[in-house]
């Protein structure tokens, strides 16, 4: 496998998280998700987790600063010899600029841009029915945990939470922002040609297949 640095690109529910969990297992990579990163920061109560949330909940982007220094610090943790997959970063041009520079800085580059594409109906829908990990961050569908009294984490068995911002009005908020904010970089990084998409409607293993075979 010669691709290791791999952005995932795509709307709010498309299944980024999903496919990065089966991707980072194949590529044995660092993962970097920065929604995680920040929901990490706000169970463990720090001042950057409770700034954040004041933008999460509503659905709006965390500012450029906190998060492209809160990367820049994460990505240090790269050994020199495994890729990364960066999962919700970069979601507008000024952190694509910003995420440019601090490769160049490092003599690192980024292989492939996967841009996971799904419809509105089905990402809203997936997203009202989502639980998300309170240990290890997974997401999983309600539908995988019915029959549990409590659910639990079909990885971890951690216990599961609905995210705040899966409500309607925040998940509503999200697309939007989405659109206004994040689709400029699909054209930013087509332009390098880097950008492939994946057309993410069908079941998890489905998608996983089309993910495999644009890496090859
Ligand atoms: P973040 O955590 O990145 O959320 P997001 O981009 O809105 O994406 P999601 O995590 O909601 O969806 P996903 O694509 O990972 O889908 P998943 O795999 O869970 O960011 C949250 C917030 O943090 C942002 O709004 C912002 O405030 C802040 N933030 C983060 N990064 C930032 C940045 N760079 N700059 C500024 N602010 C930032 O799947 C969804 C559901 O669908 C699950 O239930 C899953 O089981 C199910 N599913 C997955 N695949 C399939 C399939 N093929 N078929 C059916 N169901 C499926
Ligand atoms: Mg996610």
């Amino acid at each position: 496998m010669d691709t290791s640095n791999i952005i995932l690109v795509g709307p709010p529910g498309a299944g980024k998280g999903t496919q990065a969990i089966m991707l980072r297992e194949k590529l044995d990579a660092l993962y970097i998700s920065t929604g995680d990163l920040f929901r990490s920061h706000l169970s463990n109560e720090t001042d950057l987790g409770k700034e954040a949330q004041k933008y999460m909940s509503a659905g709006e982007l965390v500012p450029d600063a906190l998060t492209i220094n809160m990367l820049s610090q994460e990505l240090e943790k790269k050994a020199d010899d495994h890729g990364f997959i960066l999962d919700g970063f970069p979601r507008n041009v000024v952190q694509a600029d910003a995420l440019s520079e601090l490769l160049d800085r490092k003599d690192l580059s980024i292989d492939l841009v996967l841009f996971f594409n799904v419809p509105n109906d089905e990402l809203v829908r997936r997203l009202s029915t989502r639980y998300t990990c309170k240990v290890c961050q997974a997401p999983q569908n309600i539908n995988e945990s019915e029959g549990n009294a409590t659910p639990k984490c079909n990885l971890c068995e951690g216990e599961l939470y609905q995210r705040s911002d899966d409500a309607p009005e925040s998940i509503k908020r999200r697309l939007d922002v989405y659109d206004e904010e994040t689709k400029p970089i699909l054209n930013y990084y087509e332009e390098q040609n880097l950008l492939t998409e994946i057309n993410s409607v069908g079941s998890v293993e489905e998608v996983f297949t089309r993910v495999e075979g644009a890496l090859q």
